[in-house]
């Protein structure tokens, strides 16, 4: 069970303090899928990279399984289950996919049919890509999908996802998608995924839309997503009709 208690993250900028997260106090039950949601700046990437243990809160505290991790590092955290994919994946020149599914695996040799599952699971032809270096040479919908295979191939026991959907096509996008419903159907694991994707908000146990580093609204996909979509359809009133006559 992952609890955070009042967790508040703020920043030194030249008009004073910033508050990026403030007072973010939840449960999430284990092998239970959560999206968090909400507006560009909200605070999603701020709140998953606390709990991985990318930044430090300023006040509160992280809580894994009643362990109290806050003061833990990054390596501490992974030791623990706790896997983090990032928004925007770092690359690795010199390393190649295979090397980073057996690092992740924890086995110096993984076998080749296993790798090529893990890789299959995100939407890619694996005979292609595991002698492949992580460089600049992949395209950055490929670079975020190997990085989702290596957590994948890491068996977390909590996954933090940072908006897995990022620059991934249609097909691959409906793979993964798959994979994550089919993780949550054997629940395998917690899973926090950020997210904007209906597809992806469709498989949550819980959405909670962060907004001013807060936890604007929280409940069931019926219960929040219609209100999403009828509070960011205002763009365009002539689309769903709404223009005063
Ligand atoms: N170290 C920092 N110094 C100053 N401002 C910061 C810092 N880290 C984050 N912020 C600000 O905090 C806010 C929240 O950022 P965060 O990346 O968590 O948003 P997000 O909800 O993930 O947004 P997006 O949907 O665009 O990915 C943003 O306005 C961002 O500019
Ligand atoms: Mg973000």
């Amino acid at each position: 069970m992952l609890e955070l208690r009042h967790l508040s993250y703020a920043v030194d900028g030249p008009e004073g303090q910033t508050d990026i997260l403030n007072d973010i106090s939840l449960v999430i039950p284990d092998n239970k899928l959560v999206v968090l949601t909400g507006p560009n700046g909200g605070g999603k990437t701020t709140l998953a990279k606390a709990i991985m243990g990318l930044v430090t809160p300023s006040a509160g505290s992280i809580l894994w399984n009643g362990e109290d991790i806050t003061a833990l590092s990054i390596t501490e955290r992974a030791k623990k289950g706790i896997s983090y994919g990032f928004q925007q994946p770092p690359r690795f020149k010199g390393i190649k996919v295979k090397d980073l599914l057996a690092i992740a695996s924890t086995r110096k040799l993984l076998k080749k049919a296993e790798a090529c599952a893990y890789l299959t699971q995100v939407g890619l032809c694996a005979t292609d890509y595991l002698d492949r270096e992580v460089d600049a040479s992949l395209s950055g919908g490929e670079v975020k999908r190997i990085e989702i295979a290596t957590i994948l191939a890491r068996h977390p026991a909590l996954m933090i996802l940072d908006e897995p959907e990022a620059g991934i096509d249609l097909w691959s996008f409906a793979r993964l998608t798959e994979t994550f419903g089919d993780i949550r159907a054997r629940e395998e694991c917690t899973m926090v995924i950020i997210s904007h994707q209906e597809r992806i908000i469709s498989l949550a146990d819980e959405i909670l839309v962060i907004d001013q580093g807060r936890i604007a609204r929280r409940g069931s996909r019926d219960e929040v997503f219609s209100e999403i979509a009828r509070s960011t359809r205002g763009a365009c009133p002539a689309l769903y009709g709404e223009e005063k006559k």
